[in-house]
């Protein structure tokens, strides 16, 4: 196989971890390639998936190095197994309530006064330069405009003449504790680490369109232990903010309200679940037998009525958190949502009524092979950081280094040199 045509993503989550490979294969005039700035010559085909429970990680961040590392390797084991290949290093998403982000401004003069590339690395150069806590590690880094001469609001200012270029940037951070016991984690399952990346980027690259992050768009994912609000504007990512609520919230009501165990809860969530009274007939009944239990029937209506609610209540804060990001109002292409926990029947419905915007289920494109199992919206990160791993490779053979994932392999450069305290 040639040297960095297969790409493999690990997704370490609350509930799972998922390890998606994919091959680069050399596109057919007619496909859509993975590239979003017009140069498809390639395309992402995913050949296998694997998957196992998470059992070290809490709320997205990894509590138990060991444990964590035993679900990564039983996810890796899976996906070898199905397509044959020894796999030995990833691209891993990062993601949990550690992540934050921030605005910052950088300003320089412009030498020949014409704006080139250069100018604008260091213009972006300059915002990051801020004073960043020691616990705290810079993820991302993402331009949402420039000025020049005063003139502001301008996307892309190469080219253009002027004498004084600012930037407008946020930052994303994360926990460097975190980071580091994600690393160790991939590290003890014996695996490489080519990048890690912003989970809520890796799932953009899968399921939104370049035209829905120009024009405004956010990704909901309510995975099983964290909900991610993502929102985009012109491009670029504007606004990031995680929720301490996911799927197991609703497992957890369900096995209160029903007094069942939550292996049972979950399981009956799946089978009957559904976040509308509405959309559920009023003779219905559904019959709860567990262990050497006698099986007892309840009306389905009962479990609807311990879902709504908490549907409704996770569905309002993140409506809350989109006001007070101050973008709402620019969101014009709507929420797309992502994550297991948008699984359950009527989320998408009721999505759109409570955020009063439009809302659809994000399912990932631009891939093919395995597309009926990872159109699934619990695999879009897997996909997703495939697919930003994909550019990533591609990016490095053009230009010898640099690409998304430079400042987090600055970071890794440093801990495995031991100076990441
Ligand atoms: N059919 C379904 N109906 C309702 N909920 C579902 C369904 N399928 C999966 N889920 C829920 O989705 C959640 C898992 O989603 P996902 O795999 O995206 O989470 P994760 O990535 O492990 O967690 P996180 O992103 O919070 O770290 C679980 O709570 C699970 O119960
Ligand atoms: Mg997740």
């Amino acid at each position: 196989m040639k040297k960095g045509s297969l790409i493999v993503g690990l997704d370490v989550g609350t509930t799972k971890t998922c390890a998606v490979v994919g091959e680069i294969v050399p596109v057919k005039k007619t496909d859509r390639g993975f590239f979003s700035d017009n140069t498809n010559d390639a395309v992402v085909d995913i050949i296998g998936v694997g998957n196992a429970p998470s059992s070290g990680v809490k709320k997205g961040v990894v509590i138990n190095i060991e444990r964590t590392a035993e679900s990564i390797k039983r996810a890796i084991e899976e996906v070898e197994a199905m397509t044959g290949i020894e796999i030995k290093a990833v691209y891993v998403g990062i993601a949990g309530d550690h992540v934050d982000s921030f605005s910052s401004q950088g300003v320089i003069a412009v030498r020949d006064k014409e704006i080139n590339q250069r100018e604008v690395e260091k213009v972006i150069d300059a915002a990051k330069t801020v004073a960043i806590p020691l616990d705290r590690e810079i993820l991302h880094v993402a331009p949402v405009g420039f000025t020049v001469d005063g003139q502001n609001g301008i996307n892309d200012p190469r080219g253009m003449s002027g004498i004084r270029l600012e930037a407008n940037v946020r930052i994303i951070t994360g926990s460097a504790t975190s980071v580091k016991n994600l690393i160790k984690s991939c590290q003890r399952a014996g695996l490489d680490i080519l990048g890690i990346m912003l989970e809520p980027l890796a799932c953009a690259e899968a399921i939104l369109s370049m035209e829905e992050r120009d024009m405004g768009a956010g990704i909901v994912d309510i995975g099983g232990g964290t909900t991610n609000i993502t929102l985009f504007h012109e491009g670029n990512i504007c606004y990031n903010s995680v929720l301490n609520v996911g799927g197991s919230n609703f497992t957890n009501d369900i096995a209160i309200g029903l007094r069942v165990p939550a292996s049972e809860a979950e399981k009956i969530k799946k089978e009957y679940g559904c976040a509308l009274l509405t959309m559920v007939k009023n003779n219905e009944e559904i019959e709860i037998a567990y262990e050497d239990k006698p099986g007892r029937k309840i009306p389905r209506q009962h479990l609807i009525e311990i879902l709504q609610p908490r549907a409704e209540e996770v569905l309002y804060l993140i409506k809350e958190e989109i006001i007070k990001s101050g973008f709402y109002g620019l969101m014009t292409s709507g929420i797309v949502l992502t994550g297991g926990a948008v699984l359950l029947h009527g989320m998408d419905i009721m999505a759109e009524n409570i955020l009063e915007l439009p809302v659809r289920i994000g399912k990932a494109k631009g891939i093919k092979g395995l597309t009926d199992i990872v159109s699934s919206p619990e695999y879009a990160t897997g996909v997703g950081l495939v697919l930003c791993g994909a550019k990533e490779s591609a990016a490095e053979r053009r230009m010898n280094g640099g690409g998304q994932f430079s400042e987090v392999k600055m970071m890794i450069k440093r801990w495995v040199n031991g100076i990441f305290k």
